[in-house]
């Protein structure tokens, strides 16, 4: 139950002056979600980049199912069902819901751009991509093109394409930043249920997400881990409440 998909081990970057990441270590676990918080600034995203792989480290190792993959290109840590990141997402504002998410499978197969003028006509992947749909709570959207969705549903429909390319592993980099209340809570859904196919390193500034969904939280701070613990262990930790919360005792 304990098996780390998803191992960092003394990750340290620099840019300049600014040490970003600081020999950081940290693992996600098979069926859990890690929430990786902290201010502004802390290093949450040059994390996650240096784990997609387009961001290289200046020394430490990231492991991922027991293989160490450092030294590989974000194209190959994606065909190992790593590092499909939140923000590399493409929509096509054109494009429909369905065919958005066709797009997202035909990249998955690596099926040829050049055949795409039949792509939608595929009846399996028609009917893989409305599940994947369906699932996300876009299955009264499908012929909805992308540009006319809400910021929710939009929200949703990329999760639903990350979905769909059936990763080992979800890095999502603030899935819930600019969605009101009730984009909030779909995405809040949607994740929970994810979690089930693949673990997720989240990083989110929604605390109220961040502690109805994570099982493990790290809290970064100035480019070092501070503390690794379950949502209670993480709120009652002094050093998080002094560094992280500052006077706001409240805020978790
Ligand atoms: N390409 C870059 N070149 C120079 N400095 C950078 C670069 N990327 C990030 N930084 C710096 O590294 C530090 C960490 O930035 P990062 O974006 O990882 O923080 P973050 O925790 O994701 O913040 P936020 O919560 O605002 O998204 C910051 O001081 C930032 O200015
Ligand atoms: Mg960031």
């Amino acid at each position: 139950m304990d098996k780390a998909v998803l191992s960092i081990r003394n990750l340290s970057k620099s840019f300049g002056a600014i040490e970003a990441s600081k020999d950081i270590s940290l693992d996600v676990r098979a069926g859990e979600i890690h929430a990786l918080i902290g201010p502004n600034g802390a290093g949450k995203s040059t994390l996650i980049q240096q784990i997609a792989g387009g961001l290289r480290p200046d020394a430490g190792q990231i492991v991922f199912q027991g293989e160490p993959v450092t030294h590989l290109t974000t194209v190959q840590r994606a065909r190992l069902g790593l590092g499909r990141s939140f923000q590399v997402s493409a929509v096509v504002p054109d494009y429909t819901v369905l065919e958005n998410i066709m797009l997202a499978l035909h990249g998955r197969n690596r099926t040829a751009f050049r055949l795409f003028s039949n792509a939608f006509r595929d009846t399996a992947l028609l009917a893989e991509a409305r599940r994947h749909a369906e699932r996300a709570e876009l299955g009264d959207r499908l012929s909805i093109p992308a540009a006319a969705l809400a910021h929710g549903e939009r929200r949703l429909l990329e999760l639903a394409m990350a979905l769909s390319l059936k990763p080992k592993i979800f890095l999502l980099d603030e899935p819930m930043a600019g969605l009101g209340n009730d984009g909030t809570q779909r995405v809040t859904t949607l994740l929970a249920q994810l979690k089930t196919e693949a673990p997720i390193l989240l990083v989110e500034h929604d605390m109220d997400a961040v502690f109805a969904l994570a099982d493990r939280i790290s809290v970064l701070v100035y480019g070092r881990v501070i503390a690794t613990g379950t949502r209670d262990e993480i709120r009652a930790n002094a050093d998080v409440r002094r560094a992280y919360l500052g006077d706001d005792e409240d805020a978790l």
